[in-house]
């Protein structure tokens, strides 16, 4: 999308934007008005920057399957320090210790007395943020915690569960003035990156609509009773609806500038019956194993759909309940052409023959990204979902080495995970439209598009 274009359109849908807000607000959920009317406790951080430093020193919290995968990424940065480590499993922080020990650095001081330890490692005065990699309740606590002991907080996705922990992650980044970045991996892949290049580019046209997902079967992860099947599966038994948008939601939101010159502006979303969790149990455990009692309240098939502001629209599925190939959707479609991946493949008006697919390897020399371009070999080779998770890494401890704003802001943090919980509300409701909190209590209106640069 060209500016040009861009501020033409927004001039144009502006009656329209009127619209849907009054729409929306007379279906809110009691939460979002509540929320919506708090004050800022400080001046809005939308790209932030604070003092470069020239080490990053980290303390996790939370080093099971993805606090420890983390720990390994940027364990392979240069410019990283670990000095503390939380877990409420000591086995777990001793695991962690031993890698930082490994890759030959200071052993660090565990935390592991108990579900709160974590507020006396924030205590500490060497640490300049915090990694969260805990189950989804504990976000927001521990986040908080850590910026207002003066660190910046970097949580795993999704940031919070409720409007209320959305509202307060942002309240405390603005009062502390402090980084509060959702780790969204997916907004690294090689594919996504090359698409938001694209879409700087003009090469899909006008922006109208895109698709994105988290189609990935976890019935036997679930089940486990090991890992997140010790938490995450009761979030399946005691909520219905979109329940961890983000990974297919933070790529194209990227793409269609969200909280940088357009906002979500309402979700409606509906679910199907929630059946995959006990017919596995029942098939593998027989009827009478306790993991065939419960009643999942989750709907497998979690289909919602956002307007926004600028009148364009995207759609969210979840279904961690199904045999399914593993897909995140990732479309984009333009005024000139449309990509989508699973497998990645691109149709552009003028360059693909006739109404065929193309491969999107096709146009890597022309538009990959140049932040695979510069890291991708070393990304590969260090591994994490495809690379994905090292450049995001590499990429947070590049902007916090050399001063420079980071790609996802709070706001981002707080819209995207948001949509869990409105669409839970609209499930609730016969599908009505949700309101989405404007986060950035405006400043969406000033802020441009990101371009992520190498
Ligand atoms: N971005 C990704 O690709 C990706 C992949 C997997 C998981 N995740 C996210 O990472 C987070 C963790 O998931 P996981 O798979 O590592 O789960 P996990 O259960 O394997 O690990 C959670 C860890 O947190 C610890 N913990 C729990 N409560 C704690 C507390 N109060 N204080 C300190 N430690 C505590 C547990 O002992 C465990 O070691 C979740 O938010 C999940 O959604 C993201």
């Amino acid at each position: 999308m060209s500016n040009q274009a861009s501020r033409r359109d927004f001039i144009k849908s502006a009656a329209g934007v009127g619209a849907t807000v009054a729409l929306a607000t007379s279906a809110v959920p009691a939460s979002a008005q509540r929320a919506a009317s708090r004050r800022a406790q400080g001046k809005s951080v939308m790209d932030l920057v604070v003092p470069a430093m020239p080490t990053v020193r980290l303390g996790f919290i939370g080093v099971g399957g993805r606090g420890s995968g983390l720990l390994s990424n940027f364990l392979k940065i240069e410019g990283v320090a670990v000095k503390a480590i939380c877990d409420v499993r000591p086995a777990h922080a001793d695991r962690a210790k031993g890698m930082v020990v490994a890759a030959g650095q200071s052993a660090p001081e565990t935390y592991t007395l108990g579900n709160t330890d974590f507020k006396r490692m924030c205590r500490r005065r060497d640490l300049d943020a915090i990694v969260i990699a805990t189950p989804w309740e504990w976000h927001v606590p521990m986040a908080v915690e850590a910026m207002n002991a003066g660190q910046h907080a970097f949580i795993e996705v999704p940031a919070a569960v409720t409007l209320e922990e959305c509202w307060q992650l942002v309240d405390t980044a603005e009062k502390t003035q402090r980084h509060c970045m959702m780790l969204e991996n997916c907004c690294y892949g090689e594919a996504e990156l090359m698409v938001l290049n694209m879409a700087r580019q003009g090469l899909f046209g006008e922006l109208l609509h895109a698709e994105g997902a988290y189609l990935h079967d976890l019935r036997g992860l679930l089940l486990s009773g090991q890992g997140e099947g010790l938490w995450r599966t009761q979030h399946s038994i005691k909520r219905n609806g979109n329940l961890y948008p983000t990974h297919g939601l933070g790529p194209i939101a990227q793409v269609l500038g969200i909280n940088r010159s357009d906002r979500f502006d309402y979700v409606v979303s509906m679910s199907s019956p929630a059946r995959g969790l006990s017919l596995y149990a029942q098939e593998k455990f027989g009827a009478n194993d306790p993991r065939a009692k419960p009643i999942y309240k989750n709907g497998d098939m979690n289909t919602s759909l956002i307007k926004t502001s600028l009148g364009r629209t995207i759609m969210v599925q979840h279904d961690t309940e199904n045999p399914h190939p593993y897909d995140r959707i990732n479309l984009v479609q333009g005024t000139k052409g449309v990509v989508r991946g699973y497998p990645d493949r691109i149709h552009i008006e003028g360059r693909t023959k006739g109404e065929d697919w193309e491969p999107l390897g096709n146009y890597r020399n022309e538009f990959g990204h140049p932040l695979w371009t510069k890291i991708g070999e070393l990304a590969k080779q260090h591994g994490g979902h495809g690379g994905m998770d090292f450049v995001m890494c590499w990429r947070l401890i590049h902007c916090l080495r050399n001063g420079l704003p980071l790609d996802q802001s709070v706001y981002d943090a707080a819209a995207w995970s948001a949509i869990g919980p409105l669409s839970e509300w609209s499930v609730a409701h016969g599908s009505r439209p949700a309101a989405c909190p404007d986060f950035t209590r405006g400043a969406w209106k000033k802020t441009a598009p990101l371009l992520i640069q190498a």
